[in-house]
């Protein structure tokens, strides 16, 4: 017979093999075989992280006692699991992470409501994960990547860090109930006709959204950071109970169908304000309100109106330039020059047949992001240089800081 302590020391090298039977308080606790999975959800609690060996499968079943796992629970790199399931488990402290996982289809935690990160990438046949009525109602951070997911509905976290949805091409639908995001979410390279409805989204830090069809956000009333949104499929944008995007920048490029952005409530943009090359844009005046701009403004595009009624103070540089007549709009728009737009209207220019070529950000001076600009406030630009697409590397070393 082996100690217990031995056997934990052996279980910590990862070289438990299944045949030493695994203790509840072991750390980390490896589960082999679904011999290993009964004696795991005997334990009512597991402190320490819960490890899938590579070669678990291919059905793994948690039923039991087991209602709290303190550490992670980790499948990495297991091409055998094909369902994965818990009726017990309610709370998961660290990670629940899936990580090139890719013959698992069926996840099923149907007690399941706090997580502390959802991390599941490369998840290559799992269509639809399973959970209870409530979903999951805690986490702190959210990762979605890499997968054959079609429905996201059960994550109802109230309040996250971080949220990167992306790559999963068959992604065509993700509601949540999330309130607020304090750090970033990213929605990217999902399915082409993914709906996002955040129907109690109050407030966002950053937010960068490509490639989504449609987009709900009513009760959103404050970004903190920046708000991005690039080559989406949606036609309209419209955020009624939005008034302040508070230190970053506002942003619409490239989205191809987009004919109607109205966010009549805004009244500041902490950062810069561009809207390029959305050619079906026939007008800007979906800004009625819209006060003080912290750095430069960028429109260009189709459109044959620009109304910024209550503008009253833009410190770095403005240009507009469009496919369409805008005299109109550039007769009063000139008249601000030097004196509410500080940096002054760099351009006023209508049937300019080049006018959607240039989609950089406003004030970076036609691709140069970064390009130190004599005094004017155009290099304030808070997020003008950071990247839409955040590399895996990155998510990565950010859901490392919260374990
Ligand atoms: C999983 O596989 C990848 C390469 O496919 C490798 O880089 C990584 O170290 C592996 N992870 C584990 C835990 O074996
Ligand atoms: C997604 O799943 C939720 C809950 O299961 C369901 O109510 C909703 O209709 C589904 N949406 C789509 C587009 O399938
Ligand atoms: C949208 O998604 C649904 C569900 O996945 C799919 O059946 C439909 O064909 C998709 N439509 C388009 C236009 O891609
Ligand atoms: C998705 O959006 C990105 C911009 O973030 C763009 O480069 C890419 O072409 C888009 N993909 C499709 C299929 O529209
Ligand atoms: C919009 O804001 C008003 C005032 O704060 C609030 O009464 C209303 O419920 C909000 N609408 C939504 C959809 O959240
Ligand atoms: C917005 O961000 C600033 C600086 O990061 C912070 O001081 C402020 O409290 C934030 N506001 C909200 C509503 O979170
Ligand atoms: C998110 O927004 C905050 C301000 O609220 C800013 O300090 C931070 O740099 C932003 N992060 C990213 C990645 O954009
Ligand atoms: C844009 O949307 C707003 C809000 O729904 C609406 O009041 C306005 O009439 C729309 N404008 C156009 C041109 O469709
Ligand atoms: C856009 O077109 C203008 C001419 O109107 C040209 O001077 C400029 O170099 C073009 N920019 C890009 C990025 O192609
Ligand atoms: C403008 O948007 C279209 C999609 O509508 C895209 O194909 C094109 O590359 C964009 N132009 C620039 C200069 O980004
Ligand atoms: C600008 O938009 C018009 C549509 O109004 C389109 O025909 C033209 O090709 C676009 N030009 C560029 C350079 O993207």
């Amino acid at each position: 017979m082996y100690s217990k302590e031995l056997v934990s020391a052996v279980a910590a090298l990862g070289l438990v093999s299944g045949v030493a039977a695994l203790g509840c308080k072991d750390d980390p606790v490896t589960i082999t075989n679904q011999a290993d999975a009964d004696i795991a959800a005997a334990c009512t609690t597991i402190p320490h992280d819960v490890f899938l060996d590579n070669q678990a499968g291919p059905n793994i079943v948690l039923n039991g006692q087991l209602r709290e796992i303190g550490g992670s629970l980790i499948v990495r790199n297991n091409s055998v699991i094909q369902s994965l399931q818990s009726t017990s488990l309610q709370t998961i402290g660290g990670s629940f992470e899936l990580n090139n996982v890719i013959s698992l289809v069926s996840l099923v935690f149907g007690a399941l409501k706090e997580v502390g990160d959802i991390k599941w990438i490369t998840l290559d046949r799992m269509s639809e994960p399973t959970f209870g009525p409530s979903g999951i109602t805690k986490a702190n951070s959210v990762t979605v990547s890499d997968t054959f997911i079609e429905n996201l509905s059960g994550i109802n976290v109230q309040e996250v860090t971080d949220m990167f949805i992306n790559n999963n091409r068959r992604l065509s639908a993700f509601s949540s109930s999330i309130k607020s995001l304090s750090n970033v979410m990213v929605i990217n390279d999902n399915g082409l006709n993914l709906t996002m409805d955040l129907p109690n989204l109050q407030w966002i830090a950053n937010m960068t959204i490509a490639n989504v069809s449609s987009i709900s956000v009513p009760s959103l009333r404050a970004v903190n950071g920046s708000m991005r949104f690039d080559s989406n499929l949606f036609s309209d944008f419209i955020a009624p109970n939005l008034t302040e995007i508070q230190t970053g920048d506002l942003s619409f490029v490239s989205n191809k169908n987009l004919q109607n952005i109205s966010v009549p409530l805004l009244t500041m943009i902490g950062g810069g304000f561009t809207i390029a090359n959305n050619t079906q844009l026939g007008k800007v005046n979906g800004f009625d309100n819209l006060e003080t701009v912290g750095g430069a403004i960028k429109m260009r595009g189709s459109f044959d109106e620009i109304d910024l009624p209550k503008l009253h103070d833009v410190v770095g540089t403005a240009e507009f330039v469009s496919t369409e007549d805008i005299t109109k709009s550039c007769d009063t728009l000139k008249g601000l020059s030097g004196n509410v737009i500080q940096g002054t209207v760099t351009d006023c220019t209508s049937d300019d047949a080049n006018a959607n070529n240039s989609t950089s950000p406003a004030g970076s001076d036609g691709g140069d992001s970064g390009s130190a600009d004599n005094g004017n406030a155009a290099t304030t630009l808070s997020g003008g240089s950071i990247s839409a697409v955040v590399t895996l590397a990155a998510l990565t070393g950010l859901i490392a800081t919260f374990l």
